[in-house]
């Protein structure tokens, strides 16, 4: 396509409420699609028999090129996997040195960030706030409220792709369990060199 032809503007709508969207489909991970990824197998296991809704996103269909802002928004369910809150999978981008944006609608809990070379960082998310994630860094969402979905708005440089097999296979450093009543970030016992 040419870079002169005219293109149209596209107008998108987001729930504040419920982060989906009237007019677009999200895509949807359950249990069954990611329960190796819990440090309680067993418990993942029980959850994923009943698949479980873990969260949903949207790929609104920004063509993949430098230039472009792909963008959407990301609903995580409450819940918890033994002692370990819901999460997402979790991605590198696939061209590495490329950042991404999370601005929290509604919602509490955690972005967790590390990078290839090990560091580890972990923001918290409330409503009002934005996490700008760094290029090269792995970032995984985790709500850690008992009752209320977290839902973020993101956008990140449309040529970045996606990595989800790094982490799939190698998981990230540390993980985030309830600890006396409150969210704790430990090792991750199935973290793999
Ligand atoms: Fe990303």
């Amino acid at each position: 396509m040419s870079t002169t032809a005219p293109r149209p503007a596209v107008v998108t709508d987001f729930s504040l409420v419920t982060g989906l969207s009237r007019t677009r489909k999200p895509l949807q991970r359950r249990m069954s699609a990611m329960a190796g990824m819990y440090a309680d197998q067993r418990a993942a296991e029980r959850l994923a028999e009943e698949d479980v809704l873990v969260y949903e996103f949207f790929d609104m269909g920004v063509p993949q090129s430098s230039g472009e802002v792909a963008y959407g928004t990301s609903i995580t369910y409450p819940g918890k996997v033994g002692d370990e809150y819901f999460m997402t999978k979790g991605h590198f981008h696939s061209v590495l040195d490329t950042a991404e944006i999370y601005y929290c609608l509604r919602g509490r809990g955690l972005m967790m960030m590390e990078n290839p070379e090990g560091d580890v960082q972990w923001q918290e998310f409330t409503p009002g706030q934005g996490v700008y994630v760094p290029g090269r860094y792995a970032h995984r969402s985790i709500n850690t409220s008992p009752d209320e979905p977290l839902i973020t708005f993101f956008a990140f440089p449309g040529h970045a792709g996606h990595d989800y097999g790094t982490i799939e296979s190698k998981g990230f450093r540390k993980i985030v369990v309830e600890r006396d009543g409150a969210p704790a970030v430990v090792d991750n016992p199935k973290w793999a060199r």
